[in-house]
């Protein structure tokens, strides 16, 4: 298939929200974070950001809502740039096959997570961040701000708390993970700094430009130095490939076959390597906690404009 022109992708864009219609009320926003189910399950916004410095948009691309899991590859892409393949010692690299919260995973393979995308892995690497950045959240903070070029994103004290509240499942899996040996820090100190990770609140441009840097070999969307190696770049698509959308990879890689990265908050980001990133927010999830109608979104975007890593 030809790819279409640039100035096709807002065309593109203004079709979507009609032409997946039916992909609404299919599912129900995340309600195990008691602060997410407050948000209107009926919002869609989503935004295109290239490697040219072009941004396109559509519905409520500029709304913030709360990014949850979309945080792991920043964390990770943050861990990777100060400690390299080392990170590997202590987290996998394979498809988990279970959800993203699973304990009896953890529990088989001897306190070593699946893949930095899981909860137990995303909790991993904040303990490894930890010893790498002195001040943890404002450092955390500024990396992401500066890769989205937005001075105003902030944490949510809101989903934050309702996350520390309700996080029984996060922390029982940071005590085994402790219990293995595989986290350096206090229990508590991790799970902050992994809370306050999954709480921060961007909009899909803000998430497009951020994730600009997977898609052009790893250089900083606004900055003229990288964020990570050009390897490491690879590294982090493949692992959005198959990992990043926990026990559905499959299912994403056979209908949209982008790298993508998923969060209950309803956002989904993707890179087409070379060319763009794409975030995509409607709160509405399927039972594997990606949001329906964003998936349907991605699925068609590929499709009408051609663009595929296969
Ligand atoms: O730790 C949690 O359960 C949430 N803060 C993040 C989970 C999440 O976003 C999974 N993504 N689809």
């Amino acid at each position: 298939m030809e790819y279409k022109p640039v100035s096709e992708l807002q065309r593109i864009l203004a079709c979507l929200p009609e032409a997946i219609t039916d992909a609404f009320n299919q599912g129900q926003p995340a309600n195990y974070i008691p602060a997410l189910a407050e948000v209107d399950p009926k919002r869609f916004g989503m935004a295109v950001s290239t490697v040219d410095g072009e941004d396109f948009t559509a519905g409520d691309a500029r709304e913030m809502f709360s990014i949850q899991s979309i945080s792991k590859v920043f964390s990770l892409s943050l861990a990777i740039s100060h400690m390299g393949e080392e990170l590997f010692q202590r987290v996998g690299v394979e498809p988990s096959g279970t959800s993203f919260n699973s304990l009896s995973q953890l529990e088989y393979e001897n306190g070593i997570p699946r893949n930095p995308f899981i909860n137990a892995g995303a909790i991993v690497v904040a303990d490894a961040l930890l010893e790498y950045v002195s001040s943890p959240k404002q450092d955390f903070l500024s990396f992401v701000r500066g890769l989205s070029d937005n001075i105003d994103i902030h944490y949510d004290e809101s989903v934050f708390r309702s996350e520390f509240d309700n996080g029984q499942r996060n922390t029982a899996l940071a005590n085994y993970l402790k219990s293995f040996g595989n986290l350096k820090n206090h229990v508590s100190r991790v799970l902050d700094f992994y809370f306050y990770q999954c709480s921060l609140s961007m909009s899909c441009l803000d998430l497009a430009r951020a994730f600009r840097f997977l898609a052009q070999d790893g250089r900083h969307p606004f900055r003229n130095e990288s964020v990570v190696s050009r390897l490491q770049a690879r590294r982090i698509n493949s692992l959005m490939m198959t990992c990043g959308t926990y026990d559905e990879a499959g299912e994403f890689a056979f209908h949209v076959g982008l790298p993508c990265k998923s969060g209950v908050g309803g956002g989904i980001v993707a890179i087409i390597p070379g060319k763009m990133s794409i975030c995509v927010w409607s709160p509405e999830l399927g039972a594997k906690g990606n949001s329906l109608p964003g998936m349907r979104a991605l699925e068609y975007f590929v499709k009408q404009s051609g663009h595929s890593v296969f």
